[in-house]
């Protein structure tokens, strides 16, 4: 099973990197799988530890894929970390295996605290549709064109009939870059 998830290390600075993954849940294990070249993997093998964040706040994906990387954070509780203020809860993880693969190396986290800060209030398709097309978005140069744009028509009716305003404010980012990615694939045709 696989929860998307934000998650929050520290650089080497000492900032806060904010990144939207995938935590693959395996047993007890909490699984990283960052795609190299990954910040959020080098901050992973340098510190062995990081936030799990969990939240329903749909523009954190969407701006982390559109360059707002600027979310309130605050110290987390029982490891060197920060996670997001507004998450609904955050689990505080160490790695404790790695396993390697030139292209996917998957790390094993264990938990080490969690706590629940906001209650969840239940499942909005409108937030669904703008994770889907986050997902699209991270991959727009090696998708077909074709196909993005009959995900992107599927999951606008999601938006028009569900959304709220954090949910149509994220679409809104990610339809931007959409289209400044097609205008660009255009030109370059031409
Ligand atoms: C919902 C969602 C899940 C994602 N899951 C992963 C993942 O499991 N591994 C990965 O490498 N990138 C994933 N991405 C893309 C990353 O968020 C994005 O490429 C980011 O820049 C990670 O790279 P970084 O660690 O260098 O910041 C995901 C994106 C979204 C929207």
């Amino acid at each position: 099973m696989i929860r998307e998830t934000i998650v929050t290390t520290l650089q080497a600075n000492g900032r806060v990197h904010i990144a939207p993954m995938g935590i693959h849940v395996r047993d007890e294990y909490l699984i990283f799988a960052p795609f190299r070249p990954s910040t959020t993997l080098d901050n992973l093998i340098r510190d062995r530890c990081a936030v799990i964040n969990y939240t329903d706040d749909v523009r954190v994906f969407a701006g982390c894929l559109t360059g707002r990387y600027d979310w309130p954070v605050c110290e987390a509780e029982h490891i060197r970390g920060m996670r997001l203020a507004h998450c609904l809860a955050h689990t505080e993880v160490r790695i404790h295996a790695i396993e390697e693969d030139e292209l996917r190396p998957q790390l094993l986290g264990l938990p080490v605290f969690e706590q629940v800060h906001t209650p969840f209030r239940g499942f909005n398709r409108a937030q669904a549709a703008v994770v889907e097309a986050a997902i699209l978005v991270s991959r727009l140069e090696r998708l077909p064109w074709q196909k993005v744009e009959q995900e992107l028509k599927y999951l606008t009716i999601a938006v028009e009939k569900t959304a709220g305003p954090h949910e149509q404010e994220a679409w809104s980012w990610l339809m931007a870059a959409v289209h400044a990615f097609r205008e660009r694939s255009q030109e370059t045709a031409r």
